[in-house]
């Protein structure tokens, strides 16, 4: 890995924001981005004290990093930071608010798949959350204890991961896609004592029977540390028959009101520290990593990423639409957004369901402000055509996010053009599960922006890309502007995970041996001569094609950006001669033919953008690519077809496998 990587996309179209937008905004300028960036390297005390003033601590923190057992400020691995705090986070979503105007403001605007809707005001979810918080002490969660929650998007999954924090007891969500073995494996690494789950929820149409799959998941004996099964009635008559267990399952409705004659009980005040949840997250080999977050840093980092980016106002209507299941979920649907007191849009279904309307209705019909959704969502959409959104008032667009892939220029200008009418700056944000909080971005009044890329580091985050280098201190260098390299972190910030749950050992091996001491995020990327960041990809996904390391990124971008192409992903393939040979698989718009002359005019288009050493060698079509539950193409399994080989690794995360059977079928 010590080679460089060279990037090959040239993006140099900037788009600077409105004077109305700019003229609202928080940070309205780059200037301003740049002291306040300063600071927070310089002097992160004050910088931190001063912004997570309106969050509520017990007690204040007396350090504000430090290494585990060692001195100040904190260094890689093991880190801590606002030493000495005191406090329970739903103190800073809830009960913050409800002493003020904010009581009867709506914390979430729910929407069902059938057309259902709900509001829930911030003094509802602060009871429901106190009652519930109740019931589970009642039945015995502690402090420490770990809880599995399985659901679908409803508001009582906020509930329920509100009322584990107010007890000290640590939530693992595990997204309500994965079958029952994930669900095992992810209980028996953790030992929860309870899963949470409902009757069942809506998909497409279908009902999905959750609590089915708890009951397969907790009856074999690597979850028997389950002691409660506690089931939300969400369907009802309209859902599957449920079968209780008798002595392990409890209705969530019943227990609740059991217990509201007890003595409400006291929020529980943790130590800054304390593990607020674990999310497990899918390496591309090995069994899935329990990425542990704790309390203060992470509360902190949220809460102060969640208001710059978005730029929250009062009056915002802010829409997240990942599952609750993954981190963007964690961060930017429930912890970030309640702690700034912001009214968020929550869906329960499908994007495509009744049809490929159905996200611009919402936003329509409720008055959205602000869209933070996927790559993988906007390709989708994009793919149906421009009448979908046309049909319904996007007036009320303000701001656009973008999150968990690199977005491709040409899904970049759809997104703007077609969706925020040019009017709405895009929020391009890098994080990861481990990070904990959005990386970088650019800030949306604060300065231009441009297709593709990730922009500016947030407060405290400190980038840099790197070439190996024995002969340099470190053992590397940075690479100069505009030249790819590895994308490290360089120094702890406050929402980092502080281990793999129950391995600290790979915890190190994983992020902090690639460059000895420093952490490595996975991802190649370059940084351009304004200090923007360009994500070219995950670096087990680099291609060397003819002796240049290629981000498949680039390719991909490039082969969107064909009016015919829908969808690209691209692969290595062993070959003799080359060492690897190309292989893009491609899925087309509706409208176009897959055949020998688009293929040939594909390899011609990367050819006159790349270069001829990246004409692919194959261009194989596709009906659909495969994908990750959270909607991320895997490449891995792309890279068996095209070798013609079985795939040996974890499939367990992949959306539809009848993907790729279908793809090995189609070969000749
Ligand atoms: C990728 C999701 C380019 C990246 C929050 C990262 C991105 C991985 C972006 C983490 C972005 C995420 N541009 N690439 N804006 N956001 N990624 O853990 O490869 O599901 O390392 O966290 O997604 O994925 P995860």
């Amino acid at each position: 890995m010590s080679e460089s990587i060279t990037s090959v996309l040239k993006e140099d179209r900037r788009f600077e924001p409105s004077a109305e937008f700019v003229s609202r905004a928080r940070i309205s300028s780059r200037e301003e981005y740049d002291r306040l960036y300063k600071e927070s390297l310089d002097d992160p005390e004050t910088f931190w004290r001063r912004e997570s003033s309106e969050l509520v601590f017990r007690e204040p923190w007396t350090v504000t990093s430090r290494t585990k057992g060692g001195g100040e400020p904190a260094s890689f691995p093991f880190v801590e930071w606002f030493v000495g705090a005191k406090l329970n986070v739903t103190e800073s979503c809830l009960d913050r608010h409800v002493k003020t105007a904010r009581r009867n403001k709506a914390a979430i605007i729910w929407e069902g798949e059938l057309g259902a809707t709900r509001t829930i005001t911030y003094g509802e979810l602060h009871r429901e959350t106190i009652r519930f918080a109740n019931a589970l002490a009642e039945h015995g969660v502690k402090k420490g204890d770990r809880v599995a929650i399985y659901m679908g998007m409803v508001p009582e999954v906020a509930v329920a991961m509100l009322a584990c924090a107010r007890l000290g007891a640590v939530h693992t969500v595990v997204f309500g896609g994965f079958a029952a073995d994930a669900l095992r494996d992810r209980i028996a690494d953790c030992q929860a004592k309870v899963v949470i789950t409902q009757d069942g929820g809506y998909r497409r149409g279908h009902v999905l029977a959750l609590k089915d799959v708890v009951d397969k998941a907790v009856s074999q004996p690597e979850a028997k540390s389950i002691e409660k099964v506690i089931v939300l009635k969400h369907l009802g008559d309209r859902g599957p028959q449920v079968h209780m267990h008798e002595g392990r399952d409890l209705w969530w409705h019943e227990i609740v009101s059991d217990t509201e004659a007890g003595p409400a009980r006291e929020a529980t005040p943790v130590d800054a520290e304390h593990p607020l949840f674990i999310l497990y997250t899918s390496g591309s080999t090995g069994k899935p990593k329990g990425v542990l977050h704790s309390t203060a840093g992470y509360l902190v980092s949220t809460h102060v990423t969640f208001k710059y980016v978005f730029d929250i106002r009062e009056d915002d209507l802010y829409w997240c639409t990942a599952d609750v299941g993954w981190v963007t979920g964690h961060s930017y649907l429930v912890y970030g957004p309640l702690s700034n007191g912001a009214t968020c849009m929550m869906y329960e279904g499908a994007p495509n369901y009744p049809d490929w309307g159905r996200f611009w209705r919402i936003i329509e019909k409720h008055r959205v402000t602000i869209l933070y959704t996927a790559p993988t969502a906007i390709r989708a959409f994009l793919r149906q055509g421009d009448e979908w959104p046309q049909k319904s008032d996007l007036s009320s667009l303000r701001l656009l996010g973008s999150v968990g892939e690199p977005i491709n220029p040409e899904a970049w200008m759809w997104y703007f053009d077609v969706i925020g009418q040019k009017r709405c700056p895009i929020v391009d944000t890098w994080w990861q599960t481990e990070t904990g909080a959005i990386m970088m971005s650019t800030l949306p009044g604060a300065s231009f922006t441009k297709p593709g890329s990730t922009g500016l580091p947030m407060f405290g985050v400190q980038p840099a890309v790197v070439a190996k280098d024995p002969a340099a201190p470190g053992g590397y260098r940075r690479v100069e502007a505009n030249q790819g390299g590895l994308l490290i972190l360089e120094r702890p910030w406050p929402s980092m995970l502080r281990t793999v749950w129950g391995d600290d050992d790979r915890f190190v091996k994983q992020y902090f041996s690639e460059i000895d001491g420093r952490y490595f995020t996975g991802d190649g990327a370059r940084c351009d001569a304004d200090g923007y960041h360009w994500v070219v990809g995950r670096i087990d996904d680099v291609l060397n094609v003819a002796g240049h390391r290629i981000g498949t990124a680039e390719i991909e971008s490039v082969l969107v950006s064909h009016p015919a192409v829908a969808e690209a992903a691209a692969v290595g393939k062993p070959d003799e001669l080359k060492g690897q040979a190309l292989v893009v698989f491609v899925t087309v718009k509706p409208g176009h033919t897959p055949n020998s002359t688009l293929a040939e005019k594909l390899g011609d288009h990367v050819s006159n953008e790349i270069g001829k050493f990246a004409k692919p060698d194959q261009i194989r079509f596709a009906d659909a690519l495969p994908k990750t539950r959270s909607g991320k193409i895997m490449r891995r399994l792309l890279k068996d077809v095209a070798a013609g080989r079985e795939s040996k690794g974890d499939t367990s995360t992949l959306e539809d496998l009848s993907v790729l059977a279908k793809l090995r079928a189609d070969e000749e």
